[in-house]
C-alpha cells in the first residue's frame, strides 16, 4: 500500500509537489521553480493548507483537481478520462493500488475492478526540467471497452491570468493569439488527421502581459501527429489547469479484453518569460539520443527554383551554382516520379519517371555528389492521386467512408497505411529508391487534411492507426538506412510536434519564406522547436507567396538562425550576387555551432515594429543577435534595443556582423562607428540586457546582425 505523505520531485530547476492523500487519485499541489530542500512537515502543511472549504449549495467533500479528475469523486469540470462498455458504467472510480516514487519520477497504478479498468500514470521530471506525463489505461474486463478520452492535467497557479496559443493557415502557421483566462473552458482541437496549419504547438497561460523575458508562464504540448485537443479551464471553485491529449474518434479506441491504450506523452514547461519556457523544450530535444549530432548541412531545395520543370541540364547547373555558394545538401523536390508532371497525378507511383529521367536519377545524383554535396529526394508517402496506377490497382487502400471518397484536396486522397499490404508497398517503393541511389535525405511531405478518415471496407476510424503506421514506416526506413535523415513537411508546418520529431530531423517550418511572415512564424514555432530543427530558407527577391520584395540581407538575416538553406533559382545570379549569397552561407557556417546549441532569446521591446532575437552560446562567451524593423517605427530614431540572455558579470564587445543596409544619410551611430574603427564598445551583459544600445535607423523590412563577444577572461570557479 502506498504512503499518503506529499512527495517532492525536483530536477532541472523544476519542482513538483504531489499530494497522495486526495480522494481517488493524487493531486499536483505545486509545479514551478525548484523549491530547494522541503522538510516533510512543510510539505504536509502545504497539503493541509490546500484543502478547500465545504461551501453551501455544493457537494459535501469539495472535489480536488487530481491527476485524472473524476466525476465519481465530485469533479464537475472536464473529466480526465471518459469511456464506456456497452451501455453501462459511464464513470469509473479509480483508486490507487500502487505508488512508486523516486527523486524525479512517480508511477501510480489505479484500478476500478467493477468497471474493469486499470490506469497507469507516470510523472517524470526530465533533465531539462519538463514535466512529462505518460498515461495508459487497460481493459481488465471481459468485454470490449471504448476509450473516448484520456487527458493529462497540469495545474496552473493563481497568477495565470492570460492565455496564449496559436492559430494559422497554409503560408501563415503559428500566428499568436491571446485572451484573458476566465471561468469556463477553452478548447483547441485538431480534427484534421494531422495537427494542421492552424494547430497550436502549445497552450500557455501566465501572468497578465507575460512576455519572452518576464512573467511566470506555464505551457503544455502533446507529442502526437494526429487529432489532438488542448484545454485551458477555470472552474467556478477557482481550479485552473491546462490539459491535453489525443482526440479520439468514435470507436477509434475500442479495447479488447487485456488491451491497453497508451496516450501520447504530454509535456509541461514553465518559465519566467517564454524564453525560459522554450529553452526547457529545446534542452529536452537536444538530450534525445536521436537528436542530429553533426552540423546541419546548408541546403538547396529545388521547389521554388524550378517547381515541376525537371530537366537534367537545368538541375545540374543549379547544383553547380549551389556548390559554388557553399551549399552542402541538394534536395530534389516534387516532380521526379511516374506521371508527376504537375500536382494532379502520380502520387503513389514511386518509380523514377523514365520520360523525364531516361537514365534514372543517377546522372543528377552523381553530379551533385561529385560537387561534394549530399543528395535528398522528396516523397509524399501517405498520399495517392486518383490519377495514378496505385489508385487504379488498389482503390480499397484509399481512406474513405465505404463507397464514398472524401472531398479531394490538392487533387489527392490519403492511403490507409494501417492496411499491411499498403504499408508494405510504400515501404518497398521507398526502400528500393534508397537502395539503388545515393540518397541521404528524404523530404517527407503530407499535403492534405484527412476527412472522413475511415477504412474503406469496415468504415472504422483510422487516424490513430495511420499515425502509428507512419511512425513505424519512418523508423523502419531509418533502421534499413542508418545515415538517412528525414524532414517533416506538411504543406509547410502543418505537422509539427514532438511525436513526428522523434522520427525526423527537421521540419519545414512554413511554405511561406517571406521574411516578414517568417519572423513571426519562427518566433512562435521556436517556443517548442529548437532552431537547428527548423528549416529556414533564403527565397528569391520577390516572395512567391506574398509578392513582397526584400533585400538579400533581410532574407538571409531572418533565415540564418535555423537549419539554413536556399530555395531560389540561383542559376542566373551574377558572380557578384552569388558571392554575396556565399558570404551569408559562410557567416552561417561560422556561427552554426553556437546557433544550433545555444539559448534562443527574444527581447520584449515596447515598439511592435522592432524585433530583436538572438542565440547566446551555452558558455555565454558569444552571441549573435538579429535586429529587424518590420514596419515604420513610431519613434525616430527608433530607441534602444536590449540584448537578453548574456552573463550580467561579463564584459562584451558589440559589433555589427552584417551591416549592408542602405545608408539613409543620417549621421553615424556611435557604437557602430566605434566598431568600424576597430574599437568596439565594451559593456557588461547586465547593461546590455537592461539598457542596450540605440537601434540603428533602418528602412522598414530591413535587418542587421550584431555579434557580441566576451572581453573579460573566462571566470574559473574554484571550490
Ligand atoms: C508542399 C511543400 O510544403 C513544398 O515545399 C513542396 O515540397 C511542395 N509541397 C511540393 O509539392
Amino acid at each position: 500500500m502506498h504512503s499518503s505523505r506529499p512527495l517532492h520531485l525536483a530536477r532541472g530547476g523544476t519542482s513538483v509537489v504531489v499530494d497522495t492523500s486526495t480522494a481517488g487519485l493524487p493531486s499536483i499541489l505545486y509545479w514551478g521553480p525548484a523549491l530547494g530542500e522541503c522538510p516533510a512537515a512543510e510539505l504536509a502543511a502545504l497539503a493541509s493548507a490546500s484543502v478547500p472549504q465545504r461551501v453551501s449549495g455544493s457537494i459535501d467533500s469539495p472535489a480536488r483537481l487530481t491527476l485524472i479528475p473524476q466525476e465519481s469523486y465530485g469533479w464537475q469540470g472536464t473529466p480526465g478520462f471518459t469511456g464506456q462498455r456497452g451501455s453501462g458504467f459511464l464513470t469509473p472510480a479509480f483508486q490507487v493500488t500502487d505508488l512508486t516514487a523516486g527523486q524525479n519520477e512517480l508511477t501510480i497504478t489505479a484500478n476500478d475492478d467493477d468497471a474493469g479498468l486499470a490506469l497507469k500514470i507516470q510523472l517524470t521530471l526530465t533533465e531539462a526540467g519538463l514535466l512529462r506525463q505518460r498515461l495508459a489505461v487497460t481493459n481488465t474486463g471481459t468485454e470490449e471497452y471504448e476509450v473516448r478520452s484520456l487527458l493529462a492535467f497540469f495545474p496552473l497557479p493563481d497568477s495565470a491570468q492570460e492565455v496564449l496559443d496559436h492559430t494559422g493557415r497554409h503560408l501563415r502557421e503559428r500566428s499568436p493569439q491571446r485572451h484573458n483566462l476566465t471561468t469556463g473552458s477553452y478548447h483547441r482541437e485538431s480534427r484534421r488527421g494531422r495537427p494542421g496549419a492552424d494547430a497550436t504547438l502549445l497552450v500557455a497561460a501566465g501572468e497578465r502581459a507575460f512576455g519572452f523575458e518576464r512573467g511566470r508562464v506555464h505551457a503544455v504540448h502533446t507529442a502526437w501527429s494526429g487529432n489532438h485537443q488542448y484545454i485551458v479551464e477555470q472552474t467556478p471553485s477557482g481550479d485552473r489547469f491546462l490539459a491535453c491529449g489525443e482526440l479520439l474518434l468514435p470507436q477509434e479506441m475500442s479495447l479488447a479484453p487485456g488491451a491497453t491504450y497508451a496516450a501520447p506523452d504530454a509535456f509541461g514547461s514553465w518559465g519566467d518569460g517564454l524564453n525560459e519556457l522554450a529553452s526547457r523544450f529545446h534542452t529536452e530535444f537536444r538530450s534525445r539520443p536521436e537528436h542530429p549530432d553533426r552540423p546541419r548541412p546548408v541546403t538547396l531545395n529545388t521547389w521554388e527554383a524550378v517547381y515541376f520543370d525537371h530537366n537534367l541540364p537545368t538541375l545540374k547547373a543549379l547544383a553547380d551554382r549551389a556548390a559554388q555558394a557553399g551549399i552542402e545538401r541538394y534536395v530534389l523536390d516534387d516532380g521526379w516520379f511516374s506521371g508527376r508532371r504537375d500536382d494532379t497525378a502520380g502520387l503513389g507511383d514511386w518509380f523514377v519517371d523514365e520520360t523525364i529521367w531516361p537514365d534514372g536519377l543517377a546522372p543528377l545524383i552523381d553530379h551533385v555528389r561529385s560537387l561534394g554535396m549530399e543528395f535528398g529526394l522528396w516523397f509524399e508517402p501517405e498520399m495517392v492521386n486518383p490519377d495514378s496506377q496505385l489508385a487504379r490497382n488498389h482503390p480499397e487502400w484509399i481512406i474513405q467512408t465505404p463507397g464514398r471518397l472524401p472531398v479531394a484536396a490538392r487533387q489527392q486522397q490519403v492511403l490507409n497505411l494501417a492496411i499491411p499490404e499498403a504499408y508494405d508497398y510504400i515501404l518497398t517503393c521507398i526502400d528500393d529508391v534508397l537502395r539503388t541511389n545515393d540518397i541521404a535525405y528524404i523530404k517527407w511531405d503530407h499535403n492534405r487534411d484527412l476527412l472522413e478518415a475511415a477504412d474503406a471496407t469496415s468504415g472504422a476510424a483510422v487516424v490513430h492507426s495511420n499515425v502509428e503506421a507512419v511512425y513505424r514506416l519512418m523508423a523502419e526506413l531509418k533502421e534499413r538506412h542508418p545515415r538517412l535523415e528525414i524532414e517533416s513537411c506538411a504543406s509547410g508546418g502543418a505537422r509539427v510536434d514532438m511525436g513526428i520529431l522523434r522520427h525526423t530531423d527537421r521540419i519545414w517550418t512554413s511554405d511561406c519564406i517571406d521574411p516578414i511572415e517568417r519572423l513571426v512564424n519562427q518566433k512562435y514555432t521556436g517556443l517548442l522547436v529548437p532552431p537547428e530543427l527548423m528549416g529556414m530558407h533564403v527565397g528569391g527577391p520577390r516572395s512567391h507567396s506574398t509578392g513582397r520584395t526584400h533585400s538579400l540581407s533581410f532574407r538571409s538575416a531572418t533565415a540564418i538562425f535555423g537549419h539554413f538553406g536556399v530555395e531560389w533559382d540561383i542559376s542566373n545570379l551574377t558572380a557578384e550576387e552569388l558571392g554575396r549569397l556565399g558570404s551569408w552561407i559562410d557567416l552561417h557556417k561560422r556561427w552554426r555551432d553556437v546557433l544550433h546549441a545555444g539559448t534562443t532569446v527574444h527581447a520584449d521591446l515596447p515598439d511592435p515594429s522592432m524585433d530583436l532575437r538572438g542565440v547566446v552560446a551555452s558558455d555565454k562567451r558569444s552571441a549573435l543577435y538579429g535586429y529587424s524593423l518590420t514596419g515604420s517605427s513610431a519613434s525616430y530614431p527608433p530607441g534602444r534595443i536590449t540584448f537578453p540572455g548574456l552573463d550580467p558579470m561579463t564584459t562584451y564587445s558589440i559589433t555589427p556582423a552584417a551591416f549592408d543596409y542602405e545608408d539613409q544619410g543620417q549621421s553615424g551611430l556611435a557604437w557602430v562607428e566605434a566598431a568600424r574603427n576597430g574599437a568596439p564598445l565594451a559593456m557588461s551583459g547586465r547593461l546590455l540586457g537592461a539598457l542596450g544600445v540605440q537601434a540603428p535607423v533602418l528602412f522598414p523590412e530591413q535587418s542587421v546582425l550584431i555579434e557580441v563577444r566576451a572581453q573579460t577572461p573566462e571566470r574559473h570557479h574554484t571550490s
